[in-house]
């Protein structure tokens, strides 16, 4: 067995990938899972057989110590978070425990576990938010808008402090919006196409958005994850923005989308104010060109292979709903 490493948040977009990732590098794989009346493994289900589920919470310390001495990892991923920007203007105080002060925890269980053990922070674009400068880079300051971009800048800062007052081997990535057909589908990308599968295949009509004006750096989520060992494997720790340089608006995102499934935009998308958040984020586009020297970061999809990656996904998807559906109505 390769080295050990723990992933938070091994149930998410990103941990699913990872996981993927680390065990084709021969890694042994230990996530942790907090408990649920029902199970929430669906993207790791095809690995389910090649992982151990440590259960525990980041609102827990002694879960999370626990994890830590059970794991025994050289590496902690740490991608658990309550990661929706909207959820965190309805539950601001939840929102700091689990992405604020839940990296707290993970931090102090390392001192105490391990201090040698290489820490991931999973860091975000939101930090940058009503962006002082374009694009933006590791020496952008913060102007965070929103309870989930405050509580991130927490975190991040706090890795940061961890590595200069301890010495641990402490990493931020400080990644742009990265998306999949594992997305979850309250998000603007997989929301539009999973809306485009279902009015392509009937089942809708129309898909309310809210702020179609709103310009992010979107990229494609495996790639991005792969910087994240890349981190762990330098000799020294530090912190990198890792993004694809181009930036797009919502509406370019529908017009691409819907014309994949053959649709016009224009006919479905409805705009609905209760999808406007109380502080926009205008405008996202990062400057990755320290990942691209130190980590040789070079995505490998572009933003219509994105695009059209997850509409031929959620086509797919739907089209054995609908026909599961209709056998079952046999
Ligand atoms: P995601 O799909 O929302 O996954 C979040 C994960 O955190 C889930 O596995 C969730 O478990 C877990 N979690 C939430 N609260 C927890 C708690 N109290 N204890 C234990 N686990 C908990 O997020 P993602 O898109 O994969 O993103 C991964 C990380 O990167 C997050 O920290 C996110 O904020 C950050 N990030 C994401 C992006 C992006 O564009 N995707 C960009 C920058 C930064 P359940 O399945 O039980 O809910
Ligand atoms: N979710 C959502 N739903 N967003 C919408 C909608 C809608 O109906 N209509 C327009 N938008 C706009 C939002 O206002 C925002 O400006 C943009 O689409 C992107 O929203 P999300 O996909 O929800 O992502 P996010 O940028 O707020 O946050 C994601 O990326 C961050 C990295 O910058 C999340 O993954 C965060 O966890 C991550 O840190």
């Amino acid at each position: 067995m390769g080295e050990r490493v723990l992933i938070t948040g091994i149930t998410g977009q990103d941990g699913s990938y990872l996981a993927e990732q680390l065990l084709a590098g021969g890694c042994e794989v230990f996530g942790m899972v907090r408990r649920s009346s029902t199970e929430t493994f669906e993207r790791i289900a095809h690995l389910r057989d090649r992982l151990t589920l440590v259960q525990a919470d980041l609102l827990d310390q002694t879960s999370v110590l626990r994890a830590l001495q059970q794991a025994e990892p050289v590496e902690v991923y740490n991608l658990a978070a309550q990661s929706f920007v909207p959820t965190s203007f309805s539950q601001p105080e939840l929102t700091a425990q689990y992405t604020a002060l839940g990296v707290t925890r993970m931090l102090e269980g390392i001192r105490t576990v391990d201090p040698k053990i290489r820490f991931y922070q999973a860091s975000s674009s939101e930090m940058f938010g009503k962006a002082l400068e374009t694009p933006q880079n590791e020496r952008t300051p913060f102007y965070p808008r929103s309870p989930y971009a405050v509580a991130k800048t927490y975190a991040h800062y706090l890795t940061v402090n961890y590595r200069e007052s301890y010495g641990l081997f402490a990493c931020a990535g400080i990644l742009f919006n990265h998306e999949s057909p594992r997305r979850g589908r309250e998000f603007v990308t997989r929301k539009i196409t999973d809306g485009v599968a279902r009015i392509r295949h009937g089942l809708a009509r129309e898909l309310r958005l809210g702020n179609l004006d709103a310009r992010r750096d979107w990229g494609f989520a495996p790639d991005y994850v792969r910087m994240m060992v890349q981190m762990l494997r330098r000799p020294s720790p530090d912190d990198y923005v890792i993004a694809s340089g181009e930036t797009h608006s919502v509406r370019e995102f529908c017009e691409i989308a819907f014309a994949r499934a053959g649709l016009d935009w224009r006919e479905h998308v409805v705009t609905d104010p209760a999808f406007f958040r109380p502080a926009e984020v205008d405008l996202l586009v990062g400057d990755a060109g320290k990942a691209r020297r130190d980590l040789g970061w070079e995505p490998t999809v572009g933003f219509r292979g994105l695009v059209e990656t997850m509409v031929d996904a959620d086509l797919a998807r739907v089209a054995r709903e609908v026909s599961g559906r209709q056998d079952g109505q046999r």
